[in-house]
């Protein structure tokens, strides 16, 4: 699939995919919006834990190479399950991962190619990292696994509404464990009802620079006493 790397406006950099059109991520800041929705809204709730996150569209590896970073200072032991139709080329990964210096001035070059190759296989980044690529398209996935965190990083509800149905949402949050965490930066009025019906209880929370909202959605569970 055709991909251009280009700048966006903290000086960090997206891909441009052609055939969808669409950036894989805001072009008023990737790093930022990256580090607002995922990291700050979603992975900073845990410390020294043991925990899953399943993300929906790993394009870049972003998200997955900032929560390794961001970990170095939480202490998680992370499992990290991330899926993707259309697989980046190792060439486009080093580019991206290369000009990006907050990513490739923080992790060691052998590490940083981890994130780029070896699809559909576990890989162990570090004592407290696993990483697992699937290739799969998120309508055929069947999730197994049980979830603290899903990142939802799909492309918007415009060029991909069978992503944000109330059917295929419901396949994944029906993994999380109870208080677990789904964080969006789509916070659409469709993708809120569809997240209410299914049960959780949705904040609308600031969005990073050029959004005005993004979300975060909690799986309460009730308790019986
Ligand atoms: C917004 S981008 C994800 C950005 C990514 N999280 C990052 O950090 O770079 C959306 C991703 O979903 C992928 N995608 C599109 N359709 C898909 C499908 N049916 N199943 C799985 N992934 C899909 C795209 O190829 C793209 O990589």
């Amino acid at each position: 699939m055709k991909t251009e790397i280009i700048g966006t406006s903290d000086g960090s950099y997206t891909i441009k995919n052609e055939y969808f059109g669409e950036t894989y991520h805001s072009i008023n800041g990737a790093l930022s919006e990256s580090i607002h929705i995922f990291i700050n809204l979603g992975l900073r709730n845990y410390r020294d834990s043991e925990i899953s996150i399943l993300e929906i569209g790993y394009g870049t590896g972003l998200n997955a190479m900032l929560t390794y970073i961001e970990n170095m200072q939480l202490g998680n032991k992370i499992e990290y399950h991330s899926i993707e139709k259309f697989p980046i080329s190792e060439a486009d990964f080093i580019e991206y991962a290369t000009n990006t210096k907050q990513i490739s001035d923080k992790i060691a070059p052998d590490t940083l190619r981890k994130f780029g190759n070896g699809w559909n296989e576990e890989i162990q980044i570090s004592n407290n990292f696993k990483l697992y690529k699937q290739v799969v398209d998120f309508s055929q996935f069947v999730p197994c696994e049980k979830y603290n965190l899903i990142y939802f990083d799909a492309f918007s509800p415009e060029t991909q509404p069978e992503m944000w149905s109330e059917e295929n949402l419901g396949k994944i949050v029906e993994q999380l464990v109870p208080d677990g965490i789904f964080v969006t930066y789509c916070s659409k009025g469709i993708v809120k009802q569809a997240l209410r019906n299914l049960g959780l209880t949705v904040r609308r929370m600031p969005g990073p620079a050029g959004k005005r909202h993004v979300l975060q959605a909690i799986k309460h569970i009730e308790k019986c006493y």
